[in-house]
């Protein structure tokens, strides 16, 4: 999500910007309109609720994925340890940053390796989508999944993010044609993900023929990357710019059930305002398979590992109550669990 230059200051902004300002999009994720239905009786043992399933070949202990943030900065490189190491410690799944900026100056990319200590977790390494239509293509793509040996690729969609920056990438055109050739070419699977905005349906169909293999709706109602830069215009006329899409884009709630009625053969990863293991729960019963954040866990690692992994095992704890009190003993038993819109 970044511009290459300069590179370092711009990804210290953002993780400033994100801990010291507010962020928070204007609307809300809806999710907190659903809820589940009461069982008094759930003919389960609290003990042997089963929040673990295999994604990509590799099994998770919960239905967790610490989103996508950052890296190419010590600063970042400190953050991306400390995540990887409570991923690996909990068996939650994490997504890297954009590492366009190792791509271009290799000697950042130990800011995004966090094999050493993650050696089994999920991996997911990331792109600007929009990058295929400034020069790169499959072996960039290849670069980035080799450089932390990851598990799939996420391509990222931060159109209105990209229009907001004074010299952003905002050539969009044509670039379905050449997520096409990735997802053919690639090793790995490919995962679609916006920022915060979610996907409209016709995204989705796009992106489906494509051949994506899952999509991250990372919808409206978290971190709002307007926000973000509106705090980081440089004159008055970017920021009023910025500020009039606080409320813009599709919740989460709704862009999860646009996959997951428009391609119910799409895998779907749910992010955009999650902030317990509730919402998380109530992302699968909508359909997804994994529940992501970023924001909270930003928060939770500059504080401590020890915060991380403590933050990873409430929400874990959470989404084990919630299954509990709501009948499901599986996950798959919580994706049939039909949940009551108020
Ligand atoms: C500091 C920070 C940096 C981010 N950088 C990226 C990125 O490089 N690539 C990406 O796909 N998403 C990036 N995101 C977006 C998140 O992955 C996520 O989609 C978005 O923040 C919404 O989730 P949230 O409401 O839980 O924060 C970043 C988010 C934060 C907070």
């Amino acid at each position: 999500m970044e511009k290459v230059t300069p590179i370092g200051s711009r990804k210290t902004d953002h993780i400033r910007i994100n801990l010291e300002e507010n962020v928070r999009s204007g609307i809300t994720s809806g999710l907190e309109k659903y809820r589940f239905s009461h069982r008094a009786l759930p003919e389960l043992n609290l003990d042997e609720i089963d929040l673990s399933q295999v994604f990509f070949e590799k099994k998770l202990s919960a239905p967790i994925l610490i989103s996508s943030m950052t890296g190419g900065t010590q600063e970042a490189a400190r953050i991306n340890r400390t995540l990887a190491e409570a991923a690996e410690a909990t068996g939650v799944a994490m997504g890297l940053g954009s590492q366009r900026a190792a791509i271009e100056q290799p000697e950042l990319a130990s800011t995004f390796q966090v094999r050493k200590v993650a050696p089994r977790i999920l991996l997911f390494a990331n792109l600007g989508a929009v990058q295929l239509n400034y020069g790169y293509g499959i072996d960039q793509c290849r670069r980035a999944v080799e450089m932390i040996e990851a598990d799939a690729l996420i391509l990222h969609f931060n159109a209105l993010q990209e229009a907001l920056q004074p010299e952003g990438d905002t050539r969009f055109a044509g670039l379905l044609s050449k997520i096409e050739s990735i997802c053919q070419a690639l090793p790995v699977p490919v995962i679609a993900k916006e920022v915060g905005w979610g996907f409209s349906e016709k995204d989705v169909i796009g992106l489906s023929q494509a051949g994506v293999t899952a999509i991250d709706v990372a919808g409206a109602g978290g971190t709002s990357w307007s926000q973000v830069e509106m705090h980081r215009a440089q004159n008055k006329a970017q920021a009023l710019l910025a500020a009039e899409f606080v409320d813009w884009g599709v919740p989460t709630a709704d862009a999860i059930q646009i996959v997951h009625h428009t391609a119910p053969h799409l895998k779907i990863i749910a992010s955009g305002g999650l902030r317990s293991g509730l919402d998380i729960a109530k992302c699968i019963a909508l359909g997804a398979s994994l529940g992501g954040m970023a924001s909270p866990f930003l928060k939770a690692a500059v504080q401590s590992l020890e915060t991380t992994v403590a933050t990873i095992e409430f929400m874990r704890q959470e989404i084990r109550v919630c299954m509990f009190a709501s009948g499901a003993g599986n996950l798959s038993a919580l994706q049939n669990t039909p949940l009551i819109r108020t």
